[in-house]
């Protein structure tokens, strides 16, 4: 069976890589694909978002099974213009990513169903929302409705800050159409989580829970980013906290979609904090997390594509996660998430048979990569346990150590494994 990825970033060309070990897979098509992914995959120059391309696409290339990476085409009806063609496709119609591209859609939903998530308020008028903010205080979270690439979410530690937040994009359109709305929510504080499942209807299968790492510099400072650098399973995260996650949050978030008409068929991700009441929703996403992604697929002993068959033809998918723990860190460009330079050469990196190299944003000019994003590469191994994970990783990260127009976290994963080594030393 032939097998096509749509997008072009870290996750997509994980989920190439993994398609590519597959014995019932001929070819592996990427559009757009990315220079990294040409290796495993035929990439294909058709963009996200032209629809009557990727549909004639795989029509003529005979493709049996079509996987949609990034939440725009999701939100823009890819899936949906797939099944009018009658093309297998592995994500959400249109009416189901709603749950990502409106956070007002999101919190309703959740309230009218009782899932655990932070208080809220949701306004389009500047002064409500001020009113609002001001009664309830700082800390709390502004956030514009609609999808704003990572950027409309403001954790405002002072009023003003929370009062600023709701003028610019309820006054100022700072995101255009995306913050005609906000929502304004208590601010959770505890440990964040992302836990990821394959879904049809009410039928939840999950992942291992995973750790992302959102804000670009070490010890969690700096600008939020799309991740700088993940790792899988999270074994802090004691056994009832999963259970309740996946049958207090994913299950009955699933059951609520198909009972508000708009059954979810892909992959569900909830972004969690565990507070001190349990498990809590901060959002959810329509798709597969990056770089959380690039962490998990490499635990999953099974073939991806008879998973996504099996959960699309309504059978329960075989899961079976390998032991041990995989981390991966991300190769930046120098000033992102801000503005930094493209067509910097990349050094050359080494892996042993545990590690892999996952790019993002790269390439190929006069016979070697150049970076061409934001987020260039993430390197990770696989390990015993965390520990492991990590220090292979950094091994193979040291070619940049040293290299100006590219940075990384230092610490990614670190506070959780000196809080194992901490619960080894009391028991
Ligand atoms: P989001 O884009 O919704 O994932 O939010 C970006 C980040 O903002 C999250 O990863 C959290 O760190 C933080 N955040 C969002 N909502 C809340 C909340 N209610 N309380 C505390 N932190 C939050
Ligand atoms: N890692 C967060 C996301 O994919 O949205």
């Amino acid at each position: 069976m032939n097998v096509l990825v749509i997008g072009r970033g870290g996750r997509e060309h994980s989920l190439v890589q993994k398609f590519a070990e597959s014995h019932q897979v001929g070819r592996v098509f990427a559009a757009p694909g990315n220079a990294g992914m040409s290796q495993v995959a035929e990439c294909i120059d058709t963009s996200e978002q032209d629809f009557d391309g990727l549909v004639a696409f795989a029509q003529e290339s005979n493709v049996g099974l079509t996987v949609v990476g990034p939440e725009n085409p999701l939100l823009a009806g890819l899936v949906d213009a797939f099944q009018e063609a009658d093309l297998p496709v592995f994500g959400p119609t249109k009416a189901a990513a709603l749950i990502e591209g409106s956070k007002h859609f999101a919190k309703q939903l959740m309230q009218e169903y009782e899932i655990p998530t932070a208080g809220y308020a949701a306004f389009s008028d500047v002064e409500a929302a001020q009113a609002y903010i001001k009664e309830k205080g700082a800390p709390i979270v502004v956030k514009a409705d609609g999808l704003a690439a990572g950027k409309g979410v403001v954790v405002a530690e002072s009023l003003d800050e929370a009062l600023s937040a709701a003028e610019d994009m309820l006054k100022n359109g700072q995101f255009g159409d995306a913050s005609r709305e906000i929502v304004v929510e208590e601010f959770l504080a505890g440990e964040e989580f992302s836990l990821m499942a394959f879904v049809n209807g009410s039928n939840v299968y999950p992942m291992l829970p995973a750790k992302d790492h959102k804000r670009a510099f070490d010890g969690d400072q700096g600008p939020n980013t799309g991740g700088m650098g993940a790792f899988a399973p999270v074994q802090a995260l004691n056994n009832s906290s999963y259970a309740f996650a996946v049958e207090e949050i994913l299950k009955p978030v699933a059951a609520a979609m198909v009972a508000e008409g708009r059954s979810f068929t892909g992959i569900l991700y909830a972004g969690l904090i565990e507070t001190s009441e349990g498990p809590k929703v901060i959002e959810f996403n329509a798709r597969f997390g990056d770089p959380e992604t690039q962490v998990v697929l490499p635990l999953l002993e099974n073939d991806l594509v008879q998973v996504m068959m099996d959960v699309l033809d309504g059978k329960k998918p075989d899961l079976t996660w390998s032991e041990g723990v995989c981390a991966g860190v991300v190769v930046a460009s120098e000033g992102y998430p801000g503005a930094y330079e493209k067509g910097r050469p990349l050094p050359e990196v080494e892996v042993d048979d545990d590690g892999f190299v996952v790019h993002a944003g790269t390439a190929w000019e006069d016979g070697k990569y150049v970076s061409s994003g934001g987020r260039v590469l993430l390197i990770g191994s696989k390990g015993n346990d965390l520990a492991q994970a990590l220090d292979r990783t950094y091994q193979s990260l040291h070619p940049f150590e040293n290299q100006s127009d590219f940075f990384y976290r230092r610490d990614i994963g670190r506070s959780s494994v000196s809080s194992a080594a901490s619960h080894a030393d009391i028991e």
